[in-house]
């Protein structure tokens, strides 16, 4: 079932109240007002919407997070049952310290669509389009991902280029990549946009390697699936994680999760910068308005677009 094309737009403007919102804190070191700069109008916004919303990515599980947690419904409960996967803010950092990259974040399905995903770390490995399904698998280790990939584009090993979250944790996937002498393009943060760094005629890389968090798993997939491109993951769970992922309909600890896992059918997707970044300008302030930008897909619709809007003060 398509969702209908009337709603692209009550999302990007969910988005784009929510990168306002979190605007007003950059560069202000401040993390956890900048997250909530951008839960609370995204939320008000969202409840406007003519939708059963559920949240399925959220600001954290019930218990936890006091607002946008898994399972709050949004909306004003008239319309279609539509999951929602939120990320009003991702890059807190990245807007604290006011650097490149920090957006927010939406994907929406049709009810039962997306991957509930717990708030904890997932493995991925992603690659774009075009390429033999389930080329690449994280059991197959770094050498051999890299040396299918390459066979697949015809290119040579050392021609790859591979995005990585620099963390202490991946050293063991960064020593592989050296000897292979495959191109790295670190990222300090963010790996929504490293993910889908390997989108497009000109990706700026040919996979990403790395474990970040589980939601921006599933957000990234949502995007990526617009493109035809292939994301694998598996949450990293320790016993406590184990039971919070029970609770959200996890039986499976140690499942790799392919893109059609995560995502199925229909998906709107929409990322509104609030500093500027790969994906999207950021938040553009003036005396009188407030102009934002946003990335936004439609897969049913075949709808890819970077839009811009003005909102007045
Ligand atoms: P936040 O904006 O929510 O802080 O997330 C930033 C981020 O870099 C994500 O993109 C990534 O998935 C995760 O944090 C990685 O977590 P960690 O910093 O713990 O390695």
């Amino acid at each position: 079932m398509k969702i209908d094309s009337k709603f692209l737009d009550l999302f990007i403007n969910a988005t784009e109240k929510a990168a306002i919102g979190a605007s007003k804190f950059i560069g202000k070191q401040d993390k956890i007002s900048a997250d909530k700069g951008a839960v609370d109008p995204m939320r008000s916004e969202l409840n406007k919407i003519d939708m059963e919303g559920t949240v399925v990515i959220g600001e954290g599980e019930m218990d936890e997070a006091p607002m946008l947690y898994i399972g709050e419904k949004l909306g004003t409960l008239k319309g279609p049952k539509l999951d929602i996967a939120v990320d009003p803010l991702e890059g807190t950092k990245f807007t604290a310290n006011n650097q490149p990259n920090a957006f927010s974040v939406l994907a929406v399905s049709n009810k039962g669509h997306l991957l509930s995903a717990p708030d904890t770390y997932m493995e991925k490995i992603a690659i774009g389009s075009n390429l033999p399904k389930n080329l690449i698998d994280i059991d197959f280790g770094v050498r051999k991902n890299i040396e299918l990939l390459a066979k697949a584009k015809n290119k040579k090993t050392s021609e790859i280029t591979a995005c990585v979250l620099k963390r202490p944790r991946h050293d063991h996937i960064v020593k592989e990549l050296i000897k292979m002498e495959v191109k790295i393009n670190f990222i300090s943060d963010g790996d929504i946009a490293g993910v889908l760094s390997v989108i497009g005629e000109n990706a700026k890389n040919d996979i990403y390697y790395s474990t970040g968090g589980g939601p921006e798993g599933v957000l990234a997939a949502s995007a990526l699936s617009c493109y035809g491109g292939q994301i694998q993951g598996r949450l990293v769970l320790d016993d406590n994680e184990k039971i919070r992922a029970e609770k959200l309909g996890i039986k499976d600890f140690t499942k790799k999760y392919n893109i059609d896992d995560m995502v199925k059918g229909d998906v709107i997707f929409c990322a509104s910068g609030v500093t500027s970044g790969d994906l999207a300008k950021g938040v553009r302030e003036t005396d009188n308005n407030y102009e934002v930008s946003t990335f936004a897909l439609h897969k049913s619709q075949k709808i890819n677009k970077t839009i811009t809007n003005i909102y007045t003060k």
